[in-house]
């Protein structure tokens, strides 16, 4: 049996399409490439050996969707595809809500007539909105997301929920992502951003590199240790094996599920510059700027739930999430483009 990957060509999807074929599982990946280079696949089969079956679709055309579903043994679905640039999906709605809506009734629509009910779903702290307890749990209510795309996830856990209370042959797990960053070890794989990149990482990286001139810190009078913004970044291979976990959750049938995955440590902006510095040798410039609308104060999770159900934390620290994040960019200054 194989695990159908949507989205699995892009920056989180790649690094679990190698967490999962190393525990064993066959892949298949669906991806249109909106967001993402066919070559991340190639550099998956390099650190695995072993050969992963692509289609090039889009998960709203029903055609594509059908062809895997009757030519490859799909037991689950790990969805990944989605578009997530918070900024874009203020100018751009509809083609948010289309693309990650539909796209997910779509998806899950052809799901169900092929037998395949088993689902892990790509979600984000973002739900909690700005939120009402801190360290997060996944009891803590959900909030007002500030743009479409948060929308999109909150939305999108509803609706999944709703259609595992209706039919109990489904199993659904929701994870809520806090901050991924870092890249593989090989330094082959890794976060390929188009034009500015939005999140802290990738930016640092680009100004290390040369592309950037400094960074923008955006705020310094929040209610935080320094006055910037805390996150909890977690290592993009912790999260795929996040995913695998969940997997062995689905085969025990799961119902539903929705577990929080980070570290539960609260980096600040300029603790995540001193750490990059001082994992890699390195000066970041950097200069104070205006708060960044819709950006919140603290976000970290309480990951308790995950360790406990899933057998999952969190092993990587900020000093190697740094380091990778940095070997990535260095030995591939413009990503998969050559
Ligand atoms: P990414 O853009 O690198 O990967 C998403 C992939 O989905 C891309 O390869 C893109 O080409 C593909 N895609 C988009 N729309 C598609 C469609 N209609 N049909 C087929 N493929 C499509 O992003 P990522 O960082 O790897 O994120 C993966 C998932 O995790 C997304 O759903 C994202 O919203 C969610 N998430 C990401 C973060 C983060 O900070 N990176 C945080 C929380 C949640
Ligand atoms: N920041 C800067 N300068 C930059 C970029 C970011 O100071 O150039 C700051 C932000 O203000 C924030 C922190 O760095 O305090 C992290 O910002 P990111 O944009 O990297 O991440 P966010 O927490 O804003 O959002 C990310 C994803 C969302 C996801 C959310 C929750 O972009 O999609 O994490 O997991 F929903």
């Amino acid at each position: 049996m194989a695990i159908l990957v949507t989205g699995g060509t892009g920056y989180i999807g790649s690094h679990t399409c190698v967490e999962l074929q190393n525990a064993g599982y066959d892949v298949v990946v669906l991806d249109n490439l909106a967001n993402s280079s066919e070559k991340s696949l190639e550099r998956v089969k390099a650190i695995t050996g072993k050969d992963i079956k692509f289609y090039k679709g889009d998960i709203r055309d029903r055609k594509i969707l059908k062809e895997i579903f009757e030519n490859e043994k799909i037991d689950s679905c790990i969805h990944f595809a989605g578009l997530k640039a918070v900024g874009e999906s203020v100018e751009k709605p509809w083609e948010y809500y289309d693309n990650n809506i539909t796209g997910t009734l779509t998806l899950v629509d052809e799901m169900r007539k092929h037998g395949v009910k088993n689902i892990i779903f790509s979600s984000s702290a973002t739900v909690y909105g700005d939120p009402a307890e801190i360290p997060i749990t996944e009891e803590c209510p959900k909030g007002q997301c500030t743009n479409p795309y948060g929308w999109t996830k909150s939305m999108l856990e509803q609706i999944l929920s709703d259609m595992q209370k209706a039919d109990n042959e489904w199993n659904v797990v929701i994870l809520r992502y806090f901050n991924p960053i870092g890249a593989h070890k090989s330094g082959t794989m890794g976060e390929n951003p188009n034009g500015i990149p939005n999140n802290l990482m990738p930016y640092i990286t680009q100004v290390a590199v040369g592309k950037r001139e400094e960074l923008g810190v955006f705020g310094d009078d929040y209610d935080t240790p320094d006055g910037t913004g805390v996150r909890d970044y977690i290592h993009v291979v912790d999260l795929a094996d996040g995913h695998v976990k969940a997997l062995k959750k689905i085969e025990e049938k799961a119902g539903l599920c929705i577990y929080n995955l980070g570290t539960g440590t609260g980096y600040s902006v300029l603790d995540i510059v001193k750490n990059f510095e001082e994992a890699n040798d390195l000066k970041i410039p950097y200069s104070i700027k205006p708060r960044r609308a819709g950006d919140i104060a603290t976000c970290y999770a309480d990951p308790s739930k995950a360790k406990r159900e899933l057998g999952w934390e969190a092993k990587f620290g900020i000093k190697e999430m740094c380091a990778d994040s940095w070997r990535w960019q260095k030995n591939n200054p413009n990503g998969y483009d050559d």
